[in-house]
């Protein structure tokens, strides 16, 4: 297990470097990241270059036996860079210029930024490759963190490039940007700019053009470093910090290119559902590369000083946090970053040597922390444990975020909560692209995949004519590639297995008042649907409860599927609202609204989205990792591992059969303090949740099971 943090030394005076590796001694520190933003010490002018201080650091170290990831120190050019080569200086949407004084300021297609960055990385790999401290390369620092998209002249030609290679012919741009509508036909490839401030809405599909080419101008500047590198003669594993769901990045396309994904995640002590949301990040960081650990590279030990208000971390949650990375998938637990700083604007960030010193509960903290990894035995590699596979694309969210829509969607806000209605049930979930769902899965969920690439529609229907189960919609297979409708309509790739045909959106936001009434409805039922209606929801009725849905209430007709729920009010009552239907030998069901998540149905017990969820896990025989856990306890496995965790207010007791990995002694019980964590090796084949489910399995006992976790 790698133990360590950002280290910094440039920021202090040499005489604390002896201490440094002291204390990180007495902490259990491994590695440390060295060097992420020393550009302008290692290289304070065009052509002078002192690597003496870094020989000196990485020397100390070494003898301290603490591994080095070397940073390459690109993610800040120094003064001399931007006031000589202004044309390296990323523009907003207006052309304007971005200035130096902070740290990211660079353009990430400007050739000159990359022969600047591109000598330093080469010195560096030439002198330090060879480096028996040297253990890993850290190429740059959290890609497209502060600045998201560039604008400048420099992006303005390299788009044109780009867009060139990836069409050849302008008539096939034209194609498939549909530049027939708002006269927007281009002659050549010169006439096109970024989607620079316009008076009204850019072509759709040319912003999704432009997201691609913004995130693969990112990628290529971590590919020349890293070619650089291998040059060089590295042959230590290279990588870069991702920073999980980070919407300019499409992390899936650079997975292959990182030798290990490592990523940095700080939950927000603030966030009712940061325990969900990090579990999500986790889930999707080892989902990138199936079957290898990932690394954490970047958390706080304590309080963060970027959000409005910076609270420190709850007693015992710097325990619980590692040990859920770690029960994801990961094999490193490192912090930003070793030693407070002193000045900066990231003073106030905590660290693992306070500014306090050591006789703090921070330090407390970390040495405990590291002494407790140290003990663990080495762990099992992250299989492919889970049943579910939730869809999550990134070529999609730039798409169904576009404006000009039914209505606007917060695709990882929606992704996120049904995510979380399998967290709450101590499901254990894949986070995966369409094109990378295969029957190793019992069950996949593909919320709002408005854009569904042909491969991905393949693999989907496939998935269900070999056994699996599908839940999709609403706002699914709605576009192609390019954004654009398919010939004959919607749903035109799934219609068929799902077995409906689709007619209309029935956007919400307050456009179902006064909808109630097919059929019968009972007094309660019809008081639901006025007060849904004023909030601008419908509802439903499902297994003889009243829900509520929101966002959109589709109209869509079953042709073939069976009608599960139809909704009761709203701009379609009547009409499906949550369908299944047997395709090849596997089931695919579609729901026609966003359930309300976490919301008391009205009229039963549980919420809307948990009830469906709840509905199609039962049909498709997908078990929690661990039988009728506590409340609070969230489990997850990796291979023989299963790891649990108290994020409740009391005591647990929890039955489950086993060796506690820690102390290596038989258990069948683990009692679990508030924060409490628990590493317990019990093989698949004696755990509960690979198990056949029995024939029995019904919605009502999987709500019974269900867990509420922040
Ligand atoms: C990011 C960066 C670090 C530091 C931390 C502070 O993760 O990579 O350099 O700024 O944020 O939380």
């Amino acid at each position: 297990m790698l133990y360590g943090a950002d280290y910094n030394p440039d920021q202090w005076p040499e005489e604390v470097w002896d201490d440094d590796v002291r204390l990180m001694q007495e902490a259990g520190v491994n590695i440390v990241s060295l060097g992420i933003f020393a550009w302008s010490r290692i290289q304070p002018a065009e052509d002078v270059w002192d690597f003496a201080w870094l020989d000196t650091v990485i020397e100390k170290l070494h003898a301290g036996g603490i591994a080095v990831n070397l940073a390459t120190a690109t993610a800040s050019p120094p003064p001399w860079v931007s006031a000589r080569y202004p044309e390296t200086l990323p523009a907003d949407e207006s052309g304007a210029s971005y200035w130096p004084g902070s740290r990211q300021h660079f353009a990430p297609s400007s050739p000159t930024y990359r022969r600047l960055a591109g000598e330093l990385v080469r010195r560096l790999g030439e002198r330090y490759a060879h480096h028996p401290a040297v253990v890993m390369w850290h190429v740059g620092n959290e890609f497209g963190c502060h600045l998201w998209m560039d604008f400048s002249d420099a992006a303005r030609d390299a788009y044109r490039d780009w867009l060139e290679k990836r069409y050849t012919t302008v008539t096939a741009l034209n194609d498939a940007w549909g530049t027939s509508f708002w006269s927007q036909r281009y002659g050549e490839f010169d006439e096109i700019f970024p989607p620079r401030l316009a008076p009204y809405s850019h072509n759709p599909s040319s912003m999704l053009d432009w997201r691609r080419f913004t995130s693969d101008m990112l990628l290529e500047c971590y590919l020349m470093e890293r070619e650089i590198l291998l040059e060089a003669g590295a042959t230590q594993p290279i990588t870069t910090n991702f920073m999980g769901p980070f919407k300019p990045a499409d992390y899936r396309r650079w997975a292959p290119f990182m030798d290990v994904i490592a990523d940095d995640c700080y939950p927000d002590p603030a966030n009712p559902h940061r325990v969900r949301d990090a579990a999500f990040q986790r889930d999707l960081i080892r989902s990138l590369k199936p079957g290898v650990p990932w690394l954490l590279w970047e958390q706080a030990t304590d309080a963060v000083n970027w959000r409005p208000a910076n609270p420190g971390k709850l007693p015992g949650a710097l325990v619980a946090e590692t040990a859920q990375s770690i029960a994801r998938g990961a094999d490193g637990i490192m912090f930003f970053q070793w030693r407070q700083s002193r000045a900066g604007s990231e003073k106030f960030h905590s660290a693992m040597l306070p500014h306090a010193g050591t006789a703090t509960r921070t330090w407390d903290a970390v040495t405990e922390l590291g002494a407790r990894l140290a003990a663990l035995p080495q762990l099992p590699a992250p299989g492919r444990d889970a049943q579910v596979a939730l869809v999550f694309d990134w070529e999609n969210w730039w798409a169904v975020e576009e404006r000009d829509h039914p209505t606007e969607v917060d695709y990882l806000a929606l992704v996120l909560e049904w995510y979380g209605a399998f967290h709450a049930r101590n499901i254990q979930v894949d986070i995966v692209g369409p094109e990378e769902v295969d029957d190793t899965y019992r069950l996949v969920v593909a919320p709002a995949l408005y854009l569904l690439r042909d491969d991905g529609a393949a693999a989907l229907a496939r998935f269900v004519h070999d056994g699996g189960t599908l839940l999709t919609g609403p706002f699914s297979d709605i576009v192609d590639e390019h954004d654009h409708f398919r010939q004959g309509g919607f749903l035109t790739q799934l219609g068929p297995v799902l077995g409906l045909r689709f007619e209309d959106f029935g956007a919400l936001a307050g456009a179902s008042e006064g909808a109630a009434g097919v059929g019968a409805l009972s007094a309660d039922a019809v008081l639901a649907a006025r007060r849904a209606a004023a909030e601008g929801t419908v509802t439903f009725s499902l297994d003889g409860a009243v829900y509520r849905s929101r966002l959109v209430a589709e109209h869509v007709h079953a042709t073939d599927a069976d009608v599960v729920a139809a909704f009761d009010s709203g701009p379609h009552a009547g009409s499906p609202a949550l369908t299944r239907h047997r395709h090849g030998s596997g089931e695919a069901w579609y729901v026609a609204s966003v359930p309300v998540s976490g919301g008391p149905a009205i009229g039963s017990a549980g919420d809307a989205l948990g009830a469906v969820v709840a509905t199609v896990v039962a049909a498709s025989g997908v078990r929690p990792i661990v039988e009728g856990l506590p409340a609070g306890v969230e489990a997850a496995r990796r291979g023989d591992l299963v790891t649990l965790i108290n994020h409740g207010d009391t005591r647990v007791e929890i039955a489950i059969d086993g060796t506690d990995a820690e102390t290596g002694a038989a258990v069948d019980r683990v009692v679990l303090e508030t924060q409490g964590v628990a590493f317990v090796t019990a093989p698949v084949a004696a755990s509960p949740a690979a198990a056949p489910a029995p024939a029995s399995v019904s919605a009502a006992t999987l709500s019974a099971a269900t867990v509420p976790l922040p």
